[in-house]
């Protein structure tokens, strides 16, 4: 792991490889620890680039060491796209990465597209949405933003990973369900509150979609509730020759729950 100062913190990041950089960037409230398996995967093709965003896992803020100095101001989704071209400045990346978000980390990924497509040679996204929250969705967030410190990380680990994770998952893989569990327990509840405010406010992107120039995958769980089969079929649907790839045995994390069919579904992608 190597800490990356972009200014106001230290990003952690696990960096392995050489050859087209593979950006993994990893959902709510989550870690890079998300990417074992594809850093594990592509690491020997690929200068694959892990960080924890900030406030995050292992990142810490550059002044006092907190994980998210700031707690009040919402983590958006084009601020961790800024976050991210400095890491990839502060890395001497100059070419265009493959980005790979996994649902927040998608909404990241609009945004990054959006801001810096001189920056962006192949888009990747799992688990993810492109419409904005509906006015429930949105209060729900804001609701867990100011129960957080009051409820607990715990309370909120338990009640995510009952639904993130596919019946298949919850029966078979009991370890990894625990190990999530403990990362968004592990979370620092001021990151949960700023990114559940950022993510509230983050813009519906389903109308641009059309745009995207760059060559997509998009890959879903079978099981995921969260962002489901049928609306990330219908996002590939609306970019342009984007592939789509459904997941059997997976719900929300894929790329954790059934690994193997995620990284043949990444390498066939990145082999075209
Ligand atoms: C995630 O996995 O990043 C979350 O489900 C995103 C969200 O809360 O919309």
């Amino acid at each position: 792991m190597k800490n990356v100062n972009i200014g106001d913190v230290h990003l952690a990041v696990e960096e392995r490889g050489q050859g087209v950089p593979l950006l993994l960037v990893h959902g709510f409230p989550l870690a890079h620890e998300m990417w074992a398996a594809q850093i594990e995967a592509f690491s020997s093709e690929f200068r694959v680039i892990a960080p924890d965003l900030r406030g995050f896992g292992r990142s810490r803020d550059a002044l006092d060491g907190t994980p998210n100095r700031t707690p009040d101001a919402p983590l958006t989704m084009d601020g961790l796209a800024d976050d991210l071209v400095l890491l990839l400045e502060a890395l001497e990346v100059d070419e265009p990465v493959v980005f790979c978000g996994l649902s927040m980390g998608g909404y990241i990924a609009w945004q990054f597209w959006r801001k810096y497509p001189e920056r962006l040679r192949a888009l990747i996204l799992c688990d993810t949405r492109s419409a904005a929250d509906a006015p429930d969705a949105r209060s729900d967030r804001l609701r867990m933003a100011e129960g957080i410190a009051e409820w607990g990380t715990r309370s909120i680990a338990a009640a995510m990973t009952a639904k993130i994770f596919s019946p298949v998952t919850q029966q078979h893989q009991p370890e990894l369900v625990a190990k999530v569990r403990e990362t968004i327990a592990a979370t620092d509840p001021r990151t949960i509150a700023a990114a559940q405010r950022g993510m509230a406010e983050r813009p519906d992107m389903t109308a641009v979609l059309g745009e995207i120039n760059v060559p997509t995958l998009v890959v879903v769980g079978r099981d995921d509730a969260l962002s489901p089969p049928a609306e990330m079929r219908a996002i590939a649907e609306a970019i342009p020759g984007a592939e789509f790839v459904e997941v059997s045995e997976a719900g929300h994390l894929a790329p954790m729950e059934n690994a193997p069919a995620v990284n043949e579904a990444i390498r066939r992608f990145l082999d075209d």
